[in-house]
């Protein structure tokens, strides 16, 4: 029967207790992991958030009742010990840190008892994700998620501390507000007291940050909750966290040398990892041309090679068309994996058709110099000689090959190298490579609107150089804009912004956006801008991703203490869910049943 806490306190969490307490009285309160019996003596051992400590109750320290109580303990249930602290009687588990010691009981209390729960509560068990999802409540008890969750506050903790000591104040903004223009979806909120209109959920603190800025604060930071309907991955949820910050009377350098401490300062602090400064930088031009990725993963290499001059006159049409149709032909290679068997060639074929490849064509090099080739009977002996060259192919090695426009042979050897690299065992999660890329283009084409979208968003401040491009050639505009990546993702993304009413209107004109829009979406941010306004430029990190890469885990749920799956559903509360019939019409809200 659950007892309650009178008269008893915690002195001590479970791996707070050292052989350095030997013989002194401790109270320990936590959940049973185990419990052995040994004939006149049982053990258990007792959990909390820092860990295990082994009990053991001897009828003689405990007495009668005691004993028997401990008899009926089962795996979860709640106690509260007393207890003397020993050095272990038996051997010393080097797998704990409590290992050297155990507690004697004289009391016990049994808090709460638990039924038998739908997993074991232990780390990296093979349970469902489903069903933990489901159970959170538990799932969140096992070590290795615990230990994700607290390295999150820490992360959090740390980072208000540094960039309070730089100056920045963390101010709250709204959760009900317009829609801010990140691209995404906005989450809509029914207004009751205005029928018809809605509030947005913010995907990012953006304008306010800005208006802030306008307002003098000159430099805030928040730890912000953000929202965005878009289709979820293993880095993306429709409610996810960033460290917002923005700085007044700042360049690009200014913004880049505060965050680069920031980093240092959190994976020093949290990880004991010596981040060394300055972190790397690459123009967006650079990273597609060498990774074919905006976030390239440099803890390895297998470079993308550019072979479009090598081939533009060959005698395989697939290369030549790709180049007549102003495309190119890439390749990489996959050192070492010239004998990969054909099975899983086609597999890599076919996973480069998830990317929008038509194809992709291969040179096996084999142990033995002779070469597998899907294209090698459309070529000459020294066309192949100078593309093996050309790749640096050498015997053992794989080079695979895309022809199309450049986007598409980007996103398929830019994919194909990190799988390949996933293969090959070279992604080594204690490695940290960040990178700033910077020198995004302003604009992206959207084949969906037929205009030009921003590519980070309207507010970022073109290069002064393309600043007189605007007009005559969007598309090759590049922005005042970074990103910070880290092994692959990319982790945070800013810009300095546009400070000038003028220039914002030249953007949200280039945007296909006529004056009145402008106006109706962002006329609060136009007004702003006319009663001084200092040249301004932030940042944004997603926490969750940040903290994923410092816990070494592959998905940004195990870091969220209760995350939605793919479906944007939470299987542990069930939303969303319908809602009464009452609380639609206060909201004068009709649902059009079938959608
Ligand atoms: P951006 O849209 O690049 O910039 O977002 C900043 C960072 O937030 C993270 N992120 C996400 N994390 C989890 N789930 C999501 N759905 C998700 N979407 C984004 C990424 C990303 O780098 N206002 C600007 C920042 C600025 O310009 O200052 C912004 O929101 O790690
Ligand atoms: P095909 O002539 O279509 O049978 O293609 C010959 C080889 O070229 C096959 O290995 C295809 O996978 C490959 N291939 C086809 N389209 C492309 C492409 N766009 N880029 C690279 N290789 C391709």
């Amino acid at each position: 029967m659950a007892e309650a806490m009178v008269g008893l306190k915690r002195t001590h969490r479970c791996t707070e207790v050292s052989l350095a307490d030997a013989g002194q009285t401790v109270t320990v309160m936590g959940w049973v992991q185990t419990r052995r019996n040994l004939g006149s003596l049982i053990f258990v051992d007792l959990r909390d958030r820092s860990g295990i400590i082994q009990l053991v109750f001897d009828e003689n320290s405990v007495g009668k009742e005691g004993f028997e109580k401990a008899y009926t303990l089962r795996n979860e249930f709640v106690i509260a010990v007393v207890g003397t602290v020993q050095k272990r009687s038996g051997a010393v588990n080097e797998n704990l840190k409590t290992g050297e010691i155990e507690v004697v009981a004289t009391q016990l209390r049994i808090l709460s008892e638990s039924e038998t729960p739908p997993f074991p509560i232990e780390e990296n068990i093979n349970t469902k994700e489903e069903l933990r999802l489901k159970y959170r409540c538990l799932d969140l008890r096992r070590p290795d998620i615990q230990s994700n969750i607290i390295m999150r506050s820490k992360v959090a903790t740390l980072t208000r501390a540094f960039l309070a000591n730089e100056g920045f104040l963390e101010i709250e903004t709204p959760m009900l507000t317009k829609s801010t223009p990140e691209g995404a979806r906005d989450y809509l909120v029914p207004s009751r007291v205005h029928p018809g209109k809605f509030y947005a959920l913010p995907q990012s603190p953006q304008l306010f940050k800005q208006m802030l800025m306008c307002s003098g604060y000159d430099r805030y930071m928040q730890i912000a909750r953000c929202f965005r309907d878009e289709d979820l991955r293993a880095d993306r949820q429709p409610e996810f966290t960033q460290i917002d910050m923005e700085l007044s009377f700042v360049d690009v350098d200014d913004v880049i040398d505060v965050n680069e401490r920031l980093l240092a300062y959190l994976f020093k602090e949290v990880l004991g990892v010596t981040v060394s400064l300055p972190i790397q930088r690459m123009t967006w031009q650079e990273a597609m041309d060498r990774f074919g990725s905006d976030k390239p993963d440099l803890r390895f290499g297998m470079e993308l090679k550019d072979i479009t001059e090598l081939v533009k006159n060959c005698g395989f049409g697939v290369f030549t068309q790709a180049v007549e149709n102003g495309g190119s032909v890439r390749g990489i290679n996959a050192k070492g994996q010239g004998a990969m068997p054909r099975k899983k060639i086609d597999a890599l074929v076919d996973f480069a058709k998830g990317y929008g490849a038509k194809g992709l064509a291969y040179i096996a090099i084999q142990d033995d110099g002779t070469v597998k080739s899907s294209f090698s009977k459309f070529m000459t002996e020294e066309e192949m000689k100078a593309i093996i060259g050309a790749l640096d192919g050498g015997n053992g090695d794989l080079l695979l090959f895309a022809a199309d426009r450049n986007k598409i042979v980007w996103s398929v050897l830019g994919a194909l190298r990190v799988e390949l690299a996933e293969q090959m065992g070279l992604l080594d999660k204690n490695d940290y490579k960040f990178l700033w890329v910077t020198e995004f283009p302003q604009f992206e084409w959207s084949d969906e609107e037929e205009r030009f979208v921003a590519m980070h968003h309207p507010f970022t401040m073109p290069m002064d150089e393309d600043l007189d491009k605007l007009e005559s050639d969007p598309g090759s505009v590049r922005a005042k804009a970074y990103d910070i990546v880290l092994n692959g993702t990319e982790i945070g993304g800013g810009s300095v912004r546009i400070h000038q009413a003028d220039v914002q209107q030249r953007m949200f004109k280039a945007l296909g956006l006529s004056p009145e829009v402008a106006n109706e979406k962002f006329g609060f941010l136009l007004d702003a801008f006319k009663y001084g306004v200092p040249p301004h430029a932030g940042l944004a990190y997603g926490l969750d991703r940040l903290v994923m890469l410092m816990a070494k885990r592959d998905s940004i749920r195990d870091v969220i203490a209760f995350p939605k799956v793919k479906d944007a559903s939470c299987l542990l509360t069930n939303a969303p869910d319908v809602v009464d019939e009452k609380q639609l019409s206060e909201l004068s809200i009709d649902i059009i049943q079938g959608n």
